[in-house]
């Protein structure tokens, strides 16, 4: 199967950083299909062998081991090209349609890594040049505007050109190996299903944990905020991953269906839970892995007086017969103590003790997202004393790690959903109704935050995020997992 993989962005962050690392590791692992171009599409005026040679420099600061040789490279780079073009220049597309012809592949992918609002104006063109057909796929990065009303707009723009079967919203979280493992313990495995409920699980909490700050995106971060950047999306769909029920089939739709029932089933905001069950931070000055971070407030591109969070923790339900009064919580921030994102789920102590066991001891399942990869049990057995019978349990682990388990066959998030696209499989993809139902739910947080004069929580850089964040936690009577 020939494909055309159109990269808009083509010289940008995302692209280099993320893309041609991913794409590379594919053609590296043989599972690029046969016969495919990909072309960068940008606005500086390049030639192929140019761009080739701009994409081999920004492999030097890819880690050593998913970095080509020469010779890789310069295999890889025969399926390298260029495209000169402006999106709002209705002229261009004329050049993109004769670069397309040229090839006339089974399929094209047009991926947008551009900023969204290029997403319009790429659809209209798009039609209006007559390129759009039934064999072309779309990828839209977010983020998806910034509110529900600009997410509709974009999805209501780009559906008068492409069906839903067609658009690829790109979640990259869903693409990651650990997220896979979460939906096979779920449903490949009966072990933990019975388990998976109100009457054994005492809460669930989610941690994305960053030690990085904005880096150098000050001016986008700054508008967009950790609950945008973060929770909307990454963190929703975890929650999703987590608490839906098992679909009929692993079909997109059958998936998707589940997951939007739990967006729907998220408890309603009111007045007193966004006052005590949300709360924001933004970082100050501090140290990060032994070196000074400078504050938030001091990053290039950032508002002196923002008011911007990089920090959010939450408290949510999900109102069904299932998850009836389990709190779920989320928690995620820049310049954080560590950089870790696991899933932990508590459960209920024995409901009857006959041993002594450490204080709140119970079992607690982790599903480690990164940068481990893997399942921890933690469980209660007899000590190391065998002289005598002892009544005190200790804690103790079954460790699974996936790295070691499946080693170098594993496959990246953004290789793994790269493939999709272009086999289109859309099982890893968020549908447009998950989307707006996940602004749906986070709106009334923004709505607050907007009439909230006195702003996030200052942190300092290199801790866990704001003591309200342990306070919100510790009122149901729980703790965060280095706090226990
Ligand atoms: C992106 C956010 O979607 O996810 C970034 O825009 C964030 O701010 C990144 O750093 C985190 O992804 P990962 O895969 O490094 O956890």
């Amino acid at each position: 199967m020939s494909f055309d993989l159109i990269l808009f962005g083509g010289t940008g962050d995302l692209v280099w950083r993320k893309l041609m690392p991913a794409l590379f590791q594919a053609f590296r692992h043989g599972s690029l299909p046969k016969d495919g171009r990909i072309v960068g599409v940008a606005r500086d005026d390049l030639s192929d062998g140019q761009y080739r040679a701009l994409i081999k420099s920004r492999f030097d600061a890819v880690e050593l081991a998913k970095r080509p040789s020469e010779e890789e490279f310069s295999r890889f780079a025969d399926l390298l090209f260029y495209l000169r073009m402006d999106l709002s220049n209705a002229g261009d597309y004329a050049r993109l349609g004769a670069k397309l012809k040229e090839h006339n592949a089974d399929t094209v992918v047009m991926y947008l890594a551009t900023a969204p609002a290029l997403f319009t104006v790429f659809c209209e063109q798009i039609a209006a040049a007559g390129l759009a057909s039934p064999q072309m796929r779309v990828v839209l990065e977010k983020p998806l505007g910034h509110d529900l009303q600009s997410n509709r707009a974009i999805n209501e723009s780009v559906r008068k050109v492409f069906s839903e079967r067609q658009i690829f919203r790109i979640d990259h979280y869903l693409g990651k190996p650990s997220v896979q493992n979460l939906f096979a313990l779920r449903f490949g495995n009966a072990l933990f299903e019975p388990l998976w409920r109100r009457e054994t699980i005492a809460n669930i909490q989610i941690t994305i944990a960053e030690e990085l700050g904005i880096e150098k995106r000050g001016a986008f971060y700054d508008s967009t905020g950790a609950l945008r950047d973060m929770v909307q999306n990454h963190a929703l769909q975890l929650l999703c991953a987590i608490g839906m029920e098992p679909p009929i089939n692993a079909h997109a739709d059958a998936i998707r269906d589940e997951k939007l029932k739990v967006l729907r089933s998220l408890k309603a905001w009111t007045p007193e839970t966004l006052r005590q069950h949300v709360i924001r931070g933004q970082y100050s000055a501090g140290n990060v892995d032994g070196a000074p971070a400078a504050a938030y407030r001091q990053e290039a591109g950032v508002d002196a007086a923002s008011k911007t969070e990089t920090f959010v923790a939450l408290r949510t339900e999900i109102a069904n017969w299932r998850w009836a009064g389990v709190p779920f919580y989320i928690r995620t921030g820049k310049r954080l103590a560590d950089r870790a994102a696991y899933i932990e789920v508590n459960f209920r102590p024995a409901p009857h003790a006959i041993f002594k066991s450490p204080l709140g001891a119970a079992n607690r399942l982790v599903i480690h997202l990164q940068p481990k990869d893997g399942l921890e049990l933690h469980l209660l057995a007899q000590g190391q004393d065998n002289r005598r019978t002892s009544q005190t349990l200790s804690p103790v682990q079954l460790d699974l790690d996936f790295d070691k388990r499946f080693g170098s066959e594993r496959v990246g998030a953004y290789e793994r959903l790269l493939l999709d696209v272009i086999d289109g499989r859309l099982n890893l993809f968020v549908r447009s109704d998950e989307q707006e139902e996940a602004w749906r739910w986070v709106e009334p947080i923004m709505d607050s935050w907007k009439n909230d004069a006195e702003g996030p929580r200052q942190y300092a850089a290199g801790t866990w995020g704001p003591s309200a964040s342990s306070a919100m936690i510790a009122r149901d009577g729980f703790c965060w997992t280095e706090e226990c």
